[in-house]
């Protein structure tokens, strides 16, 4: 029998997302529309209880050593200091992080710190209060400055910054971004737009991309490749001259990574993704409420990841966008 999640592809998920609510409080433009979208109905979400019994599942029998929680806006979850908490009293106990939009971190850094919370992401594309509130669609900017300041005060570290960056938007501000990044010792990443929003409005031709973003920073900065390993993880770095935080690029369309991938992903309404790109799900929370014991789940959660894709064939012509749109998978 397989030991860990492996994959037809000679790769092993260690890395766990967990999607602790589809919900969020702001409404980037490149995310979802203004009136939100149709959210999971509470009785299909995983309550507490379930979400750390499958999270200790995959601790404890399937390998998992990093345990990532997404949204939506995961800070909206009532209980999130007690999952976190519970999820860090799991042995052998596993790296715990947050992406989160920032906002509410600033009372919640402390207590996530304390309850086991390692770091966190923080996404933040722009340093402009007014285009913020554009793209959000909400006036929050100080509110995500403030959380970012309480995260690095709390030792949440390294702190990491996600930046989308859309032409015509604020693809004029990534200098900015770096320059605020290295100033307040955060680590920052640019994202290239992916085909997974609900409205179906991606275009790659319109997209900012790795080679783009690079040529750019190099207009302000000095970049040498980091020699550090990059393991799996999406973000390729580089250091900067005369600083010591690094910027990263995730590169996901034009430069894939899927060849390295370790992750795997649970989703708040309990559904197994192998990929981000995944179309097939895997439901775990059917399992679970029929009773399944810990060993049955562990054998679900096998079979799903044994499915995964080499990669995930955007490039390809037979592409289609999965249906749940990034918000409802936690990225
Ligand atoms: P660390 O490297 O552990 O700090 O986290 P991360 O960068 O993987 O996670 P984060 O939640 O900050 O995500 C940053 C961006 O990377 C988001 O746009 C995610 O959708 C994207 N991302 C995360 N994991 C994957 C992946 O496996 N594949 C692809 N293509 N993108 C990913
Ligand atoms: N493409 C790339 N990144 C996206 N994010 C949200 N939607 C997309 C998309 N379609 C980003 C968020 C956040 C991170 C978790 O994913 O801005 O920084
Ligand atoms: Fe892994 Fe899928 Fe992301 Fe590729 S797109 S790195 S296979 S999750």
């Amino acid at each position: 029998e397989r030991a860990g999640l492996a994959d037809r592809f000679g790769r092993t998920a260690t890395d766990l997302r967990v999607s602790l609510t589809d919900r969020c409080n702001l409404r980037c433009t490149y995310c979802m529309p203004a009136e939100g979208l149709a959210w999971l109905p509470r009785d299909e979400m995983l309550g507490d209880a379930e979400v750390i019994r499958l999270v200790r599942v995959a601790v404890e029998r399937l390998g998992v050593t990093e345990v990532r929680f997404t949204g939506g806006e995961p800070l909206i979850r009532p209980n999130l200091v007690g999952i976190v908490a519970a999820v860090a009293g799991l042995s052998p106990r596993p790296r715990l992080s947050l992406t989160t939009n920032g906002i509410g971190l600033a009372r919640l850094a402390g207590p996530l710190r304390d309850a086991g919370l390692d770091r966190v992401n923080v996404s933040l594309d722009t340093l402009d209060r007014a285009r913020f509130a554009e793209l959000t669609r909400r006036d929050r900017l100080p509110d995500v400055l403030a959380g970012l300041a309480a995260a690095a005060a709390a030792g949440l570290t390294p702190v990491k910054v996600n930046a989308v960056l859309m032409r015509g938007i604020n693809d004029g501000e990534a200098v900015d971004l770096l320059r605020f990044a290295l100033a307040n010792g955060y680590e920052l990443r640019f994202i290239e737009q992916m085909p997974l929003d609900a409205q179906h409005g991606w275009n790659r031709a319109e997209m900012v991309t790795a080679d783009e973003i690079l040529a750019d920073l190099r207009t302000g900065f000095t970049l040498r490749p980091d020699p550090t390993e990059r393991g799996g993880a999406p973000a390729e770095t580089w250091l900067v001259d005369g600083h010591s935080a690094r910027v990263g690029v995730i590169g996901t369309v034009t430069r894939p990574f899927c060849g390295d991938c370790d992750r795997t992903r649970l989703t708040a309404d309990g559904q197994v993704r192998a990929c981000l790109f995944a179309v097939e799900e895997t439901d775990l929370r059917a399992a679970l409420r029929a009773g399944a014991g810990d060993a049955e789940l562990a054998d679900r959660w096998r079979a799903a990841m044994w499915g995964k894709k080499a990669g995930h064939g955007i490039d390809d012509p037979t592409f289609l966008q999965p249906a749940r749109p990034m918000s409802a998978i936690g990225g």
